[in-house]
């Protein structure tokens, strides 16, 4: 592998649910920016022993904090996911020393409000995000919008809590799709796109130019949601062609 990799220690495997874990991980210091992310691997013990697994993961940590932190969840036929939950404090992991990616603050163009959606585990880099300066310098509003099945899956309410006393500017909204959860929007994101709901639910206008739109992680919402902004008139963004959608998908 041409990668350049080092080794990190796990200080904590923290489990929300059977299949939802977040690791603190000592290890080198890296250089990245919030939004970014970087691949962790394990060497295979059993019958593929030899062969070293790699994913790219997002860090819920910000840049300045020396202890790296990621957000995962178990897919149980997938290589990776099922050993990093069963890591223990002491374990060791790799980290390649490369971070990288563009769902970032620094690749968005000017505007109003900053819409950070994501589903699942998709909430990490926005996690990153909002513990740095630039949002707050950049944006009169920021949404963070979480979608997730269970409302059991909502995860990190602390972290979240602590930044919006902050940073009241803050509105935190979340969809729970499995379950009845009051306290949540019902469904799925593009729909409530579509009809209202979400501007609704954040007392803002979810159109160009005021609001840029952040979407993180699973490709089927990051398709479907594309397609109900540009009902609205939003297009992805790209250097050379500006416009109001960012996407990061995580498979
Ligand atoms: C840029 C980028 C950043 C990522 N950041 C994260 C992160 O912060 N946290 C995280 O848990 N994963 C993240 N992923 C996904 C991660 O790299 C792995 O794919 C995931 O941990 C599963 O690994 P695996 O080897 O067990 O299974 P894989 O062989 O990688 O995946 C098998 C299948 O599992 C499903 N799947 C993969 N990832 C997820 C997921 N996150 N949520 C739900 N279903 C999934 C898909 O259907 C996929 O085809 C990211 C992926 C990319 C491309
Ligand atoms: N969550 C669990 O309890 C659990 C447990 C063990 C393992 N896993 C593993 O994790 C994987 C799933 O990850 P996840 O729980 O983060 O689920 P996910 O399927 O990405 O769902 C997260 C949220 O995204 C929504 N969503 C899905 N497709 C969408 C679309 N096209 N447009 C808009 N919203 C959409 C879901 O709504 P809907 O509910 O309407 O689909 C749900 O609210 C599974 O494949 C499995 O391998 C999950």
């Amino acid at each position: 592998m041409s990668e350049p990799w080092t080794k990190g220690k796990v200080i904590e495997n923290r489990h929300w649910t059977e299949a939802l874990f977040s690791l603190r991980v000592e290890g080198p210091g890296l250089s990245f920016e919030a939004g970014q992310f970087v691949r962790i691997a394990l060497d295979l013990k059993d019958a593929d022993a030899g062969s070293r697994v790699a994913r790219p993961f997002s860090f819920i940590n910000p840049p300045e904090d020396p202890v790296l932190e990621f957000y995962g969840i178990v897919v149980p036929e997938g290589p990776l996911s099922p050993r990093l939950a069963r890591l223990a404090p002491g374990d060791a992991l790799y980290v390649a020393t490369n971070p990288a990616g563009f769902l970032v603050l620094s690749e968005v163009p000017e505007a109003r409000s900053l819409w950070l959606i994501s589903t699942g585990t998709g909430i990490a880099p926005f996690l990153s995000m909002l513990r740095t300066e630039a949002p707050w310098k950049r944006f009169e509003n920021v949404v963070l919008v979480h979608a997730v099945r269970y409302a059991r899956e909502l995860v990190y309410q602390e972290l979240i809590r602590e930044i919006g006393l902050k940073r009241p500017s803050l509105k935190y909204l979340t969809f729970v799709s499995r379950e009845s959860h009051p306290a949540s929007l019902a469904g799925r994101i593009p729909a409530a796109v579509r009809d209202g709901r979400l501007e609704r639910a954040a007392g803002l206008e979810l159109s160009p130019p005021s609001a840029h739109v952040m979407l993180c992680g699973n490709p089927d919402m990051l398709k479907d949601a594309t397609a109900a902004l540009a009902e609205r008139g939003m297009r992805k963004h790209r250097r050379r062609n500006p416009g109001h959608i960012t996407v990061e998908s995580f498979w």
